[in-house]
């Protein structure tokens, strides 16, 4: 069977971990979409570095994404950032190939354009890894909940702060110092910024209430506070009074004065019980409460961030393109489900 010929834009920490699952995971995937994937190359911004971990030959790697993304059928963008994500996946679109990203930036500026272009292209954007890194999140609002009315979404959706914050109540530690930890273990990046400052949870908070309450929501809308403001002393009071500080995203309907319906939504640091369940998430774990009309109160939990975490999404999102392109639907394994492999059972 031809394969479908996937191009990857980026090959940082996620990206890696994409090519070496797709790479390990060939025949899987193959019997799941009914075609195999063939990665094409993979476009980096310098060449030359030691890139065995992919799995992938040298030569599929090049400077060149502009021409990468005309000779693809699903491209996968992890550069991240606005520009050049932003033109690569617009020409990916033109040149009819399906995008999946894991970038909330682009999609909590620009998301509802890029969808409209996907959809005057007869293509798919996928976006799964944008927000909470592994966890299932964005297609269960978008499609499992989507009888339902979501009142509120609620949670903590960056790891970075999560870890520092966790730090500075497990050790005493200040904000400063905790920072500088996190950046040791690589959670946080050399310029912390954009995660201290709540601007990464403000886009992801953005791309939730987008979903949740079926409307445009974009970044500048998001009422945002960071964290670099939050003291050991603050961290301290909190805990006399039994209470973790964590940053939280929020989102909710709203009644309006006019009696109109409105939303509100925010990122800002927030003290919490330490019986709260949101207490409990530790390090650079994501947790996120959904409350529908009809489902109620629904969790989500895990890991938030991290190399193979993130690609686990992405790859549930490239395997849903491919499906879509192959079938138009759940792909060979759910349509046929007569015809699975029958795998030999433990003992109980
Ligand atoms: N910087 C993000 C975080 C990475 O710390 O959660 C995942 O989006």
């Amino acid at each position: 069977e031809t394969p479908l010929r996937v191009a990857l834009l980026g090959c940082g920490v996620v990206g890696a971990s994409v090519a070496r699952l797709l790479v390990e995971g060939r025949d899987d995937f193959a019997a799941r979409i009914g075609r195999p994937l063939d990665v094409v190359g993979v476009a980096v911004r310098r060449l030359g570095r030691d890139r065995r971990d992919t799995g992938l030959p040298d030569e599929l790697f090049t400077t060149d994404a502009e021409e990468l993304v005309t000779r693809a059928d699903i491209v996968v963008e992890v550069i991240g950032g606005i520009e050049p994500a932003r033109s690569l996946i617009l020409r990916a679109f033109e040149h009819g190939a399906s995008v999946v990203t894991a970038n909330k930036a682009l999609l909590a500026e620009d998301g509802p354009r890029l969808y409209e272009a996907a959809r005057a292209h007869g293509v798919d954007l996928y976006y799964e890894a944008s927000v909470a890194g592994a966890i299932p999140l964005l297609r269960p609002l978008r499609e499992s909940l989507a009888g339902d009315d979501v009142r509120t979404v609620l949670g903590i959706v960056n790891g970075t702060t999560n870890y520092v914050l966790d730090k500075m109540d497990s050790t005493g530690q200040g904000f400063a110092e905790a920072v500088e930890q996190a950046q040791a273990l690589g959670y946080a990046e050399a310029d912390p910024t954009a995660d201290v400052e709540g601007f990464d949870a403000a886009a992801k908070a953005a791309i939730l209430a987008s979903l949740a309450f079926h409307s445009r929501v974009t970044a500048p809308d998001v009422y945002r506070e960071g964290i670099s403001e939050v003291t050991a002393s603050d961290v301290r009071a909190a805990a006399e009074m039994d209470c973790v500080v964590k940053l939280l995203a929020i989102c909710e309907r709203q009644q309006r004065e006019d009696g109109g319906q409105g939303i509100s939504v925010r990122v800002h640091p927030a003290m919490i019980p330490r019986s709260h369940p949101l207490a409990s998430v530790r390090e650079a774990f994501n947790a996120v409460f959904v409350e529908a009309e009809a489902a109620g109160e629904l969790m989500f939990y895990g890991p938030g961030a991290g190399g193979d975490p993130t690609a686990s999404a992405v790859l549930g999102d490239v395997v849903a393109v491919a499906r879509h392109r192959v079938g138009g639907g759940l792909g060979p394994a759910e349509s046929a489900y007569a015809d699975l492999p029958v795998l030999p059972m433990g003992q109980t």
